[in-house]
């Protein structure tokens, strides 16, 4: 099988346009202008119980941008030969997450909104849910 390459150095933490308003801030999103891909899903984890931990898993083709809503928690992504983890804690940043990482979901405060923008529809063919399948599929 050939090897898939992706590296988490290319996962990026990026900044969200915020209008702010003593009222309350506004993040905007819009295909086209503000992710690299066009976000064909949207999905959200909340009510979180303290102690849980998510994701647990890779994609093969998925590329998602990752935003604590609100609250705080960690990903963390290993994409076979290294690994990171990375704080979300602002509406306002999102982390980027390219296909061929493995990313789990740690720490959620109390309260958190973890809202994931997704590159595709719900295909659970597209989940590797093993770590030794993710090795092979990573060749490492
Ligand atoms: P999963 O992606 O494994 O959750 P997490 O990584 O947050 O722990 O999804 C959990 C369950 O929800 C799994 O049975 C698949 C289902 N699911 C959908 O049906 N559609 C979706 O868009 C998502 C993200 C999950």
């Amino acid at each position: 099988m050939l090897s898939f390459v992706s590296d988490i150095h290319n996962c990026n933490v990026v900044e969200l346009p915020k209008i702010h308003n003593p009222a309350g801030n506004i993040t905007i999103l819009q295909n086209g202008v503000h992710l690299p891909f066009d976000i064909k899903r949207v999905y959200y984890l909340y009510d979180v119980p303290g102690g849980s931990e998510r994701g647990g898993h890779a994609h093969k083709n998925l590329h998602q941008l990752i935003v604590a809503a609100s609250g705080c928690f960690d990903v963390i992504i290993d994409d076979g030969n290294n690994k990171k983890i990375i704080e979300l804690n602002r509406p306002n940043y999102g982390l980027m997450v390219i296909p061929g990482i493995w990313r789990e979901i740690v720490n959620f405060s109390s309260g958190a909104i973890c809202l994931v923008m997704a590159s595709e529809k719900y295909s659970e063919d597209d989940y590797i849910r093993d770590y030794d399948d993710f090795k092979k599929f990573k060749n490492v």
